[in-house]
């Protein structure tokens, strides 16, 4: 053991910002983290052991205790629910004699559910080992369970067991256009920096990761910070449920995202960049270190780029099952070898990012339209979507529809048209931006996508009218729980209480007090929560109180409550009666 990890951590520099890096062999070839590993990695480190011990509690895909020979993990996604994910799960459970969220006694298995993986446009989907499979059914879980059996290395396992499609099903400026390696990159040169960003700046590109800022402002200001080291980093986090093409856009785009990646450094004046690659996506490691080695190969990375005196390169970093770090200060504090906690901001990455020098996070997405922009012009890009929002949106479609998959269209789009595209019928709802993001009733379908109406990073999951939105509600309660690093009272509790509370509502062993308690919580973690994690955590249970109050009080009828009683009234005396410290006073004793 000693020879292995003294040789990954020689691998990796002796670098402490590489603990991830270096935990995540480790796991992967112990099958946990021991005592005895973490002295060996404290020594060679020089850090302290209870660093690293609260490194690996932080991150699911690190484990204290063993794992078994095969590590199964289901994807816990409310599509992945739609698709049957349950009963299969159970199956396997009876089949292979493990209980989930267990450990065989023998080592062999282990069974347990993990967030969203990625796959919503091919679930029900698994993590084997940390290797994505997509697709499971009941012949594929049989085979699986086989192989186990006569333990098979998944290594050796058939490799049409994890063949993922990219399901691009409309194409747009972006996925129609990609660029010749490195026209970005020689444009950029050709028009001059500043004539660059100001090219970019004319494109009105908005971020694409969520919150929509302009990506010319943020390389501008990144830009113009007084310090030499500067950072580039691509957030391909994706962990909202119901997101997945970031996935694909790596798969099939990877050269024109670090095309873009390599624009900003140019712009910036940057040597690094990473690629922030979330766990779950590990299948995606090696093709994606080739398309690195073959942009070092053709002059596009590394040493005096296009013979320009200019030099940078792009490491990739694993994430290990963490949601909040997709959030950029909570990525930044990951990459540097530590637990997911979002930062205090300001101040910004821009101006304090990685190793507190000013850094640039930008989603896939985004880094893939700057360097279409900036090869083909600002005019094509500018000339699609509204006002506020222009160009296109590149979407990740699932739930109940005929053609889930990945759609791009200009942003003012109507979510009317996009459900026709992908031929679904009988619409109860969408959520739009996943369990963060709205959920909109089939009033609200003349809605369109754009910042100014319904943002989105990109998830759009659709319920027909078969579905319960209280087991979705609950789904995405869950997940925030689960998810809540930690770090601050009202989300950590908060999180907790309110999927506490909404379980009691749902089962049918609530109140009408209970509603208003379950908004006053609402209220409580989304006013006082320290990131946008625990900013949005509500947001599943307040869209769908505001919507379908009939739903919740439908519930409370069945323990006998007045029939007259009026949910929307008590709910709005609730509101004005409330008071913030009281409920924080009530959150901090219900910790204690
Ligand atoms: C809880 C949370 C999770 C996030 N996850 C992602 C993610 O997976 N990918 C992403 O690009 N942005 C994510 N973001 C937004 C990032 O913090 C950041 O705004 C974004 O990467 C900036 O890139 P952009 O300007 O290109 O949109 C997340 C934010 C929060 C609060
Ligand atoms: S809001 Fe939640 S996720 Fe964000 S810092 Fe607080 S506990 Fe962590």
């Amino acid at each position: 053991m000693k020879q292995f990890i003294q040789d990954v951590i020689k691998i990796n520099d002796f670098q402490p910002v590489r603990l991830l890096t270096i935990l995540r062999e480790v796991q992967a070839e112990f099958r946990f983290i021991s005592k005895q590993a973490i002295e060996i990695i404290a020594d060679e480190l020089n850090i302290e052991r209870t660093q690293i011990i609260s490194v690996v509690e932080f991150y699911s895909f690190l484990h204290l205790e063993p794992r078994g020979q095969y590590d199964i993990l289901f994807s816990d996604s409310i599509t992945d629910h739609m698709l049957g994910k349950q009963s299969l799960m159970d199956y396997m459970s009876k089949q292979l004699n493990v209980a989930i969220g267990q450990t065989r006694e023998d080592g062999l298995v282990s069974l347990d559910n993990t967030a969203c993986t990625g796959l919503c446009d091919q679930g029900p989907a698994a993590l084997i080992n940390g290797v994505a499979i997509p697709q499971l059914n009941q012949q594929k879980i049989d085979t699986i369970i086989d192989l186990i059996n006569k333990k098979q290395p998944v290594s050796a396992w058939p490799n049409t067991i994890f063949a993922i499609a990219d399901n691009i099903l409309k194409s747009n400026l972006l996925l129609k256009t990609e660029i010749v390696h490195g026209e970005a990159i020689k444009a950029t040169f050709d028009r001059g920096l500043t004539e660059t960003l100001e090219e970019i700046n004319a494109s009105g590109l908005r971020g694409r990761g969520g919150a929509g800022f302009s990506t010319a402002m943020k390389w501008k200001f990144c830009s113009e910070e007084n310090e030499t080291e500067r950072y580039v980093i691509c957030n391909a986090d994706e962990g909202e449920p119901g997101t997945f093409k970031d996935r694909v856009l790596l798969n099939r785009y990877a050269h024109q995202v670090f095309e873009g990646m390599t624009v900003c450094a140019a712009i910036i004046g940057s040597k690094q960049g990473f690629l922030y690659l979330r766990g779950e996506y590990y299948y995606l490691y090696q093709q994606l270190q080739q398309v690195l080695e073959q942009r070092r190969q053709q002059g596009l990375l590394g040493k005096d780029i296009l013979e320009q005196g200019f030099d940078f390169d792009i490491e990739i970093r694993l994430g290990a099952g963490a949601y909040i770090c997709g959030e950029e200060s909570a990525l930044i504090e990951s990459l540097e070898g530590k637990r997911g906690i979002p930062r205090n901001r300001p101040p910004y990455p821009v101006t304090q990012g990685y190793l507190n020098k000013p850094t640039i996070v930008n989603n896939v997405e985004t880094f893939l339209a700057a360097a279409n922009i900036v090869a083909n012009g600002a005019n094509l890009f500018a000339k699609l979507g509204t006002k506020k929002s222009s160009g296109t949106k590149i979407l990740s479609i699932s739930g109940d529809c005929a053609a889930p998959g990945i759609y791009e269209y200009p942003f003012g789009t109507s979510i009317s048209q996009i459900l026709t595209d992908c031929g679904a019928n009988d619409v109860l709802g969408v959520q739009v931006g996943g369990p963060s993001g709205t959920f909109i009733s089939n009033q609200e379908l003349e809605r369109k996508l754009a910042f100014e109406d319904l943002p989105t990073g990109g998830s759009f999951i659709i319920f027909n009218q078969s579905r319960n939105i209280l087991d979705v509600v609950k789904n995405f309660s869950h997940f925030f729980a689960d998810e809540s690093c930690g770090f601050c009272t009202p989300c950590r509790v908060g999180t907790s209480l309110l999927k506490k509370q909404l379980d009691k509502i749902v089962d049918g062993h609530g109140s009408a007090g209970d509603v208003i308690a379950l908004d006053e919580i609402c209220q409580l973690v989304k006013n006082n929560s320290h990131c946008g994690l625990g900013q949005t955590a509500a947001n599943p249970v307040l869209s769908t109180l505001q919507r379908y109050p009939e739903l919740y009080q439908n519930q409370l009828k069945d323990i006998g409550y007045e029939p007259g009683f009026d949910l929307d009234a008590s709910l709005e005396t609730a509101r004005r009666l409330a008071n913030r410290d009281d409920a924080a006073a009530h959150l901090a004793q219900t910790e204690e």
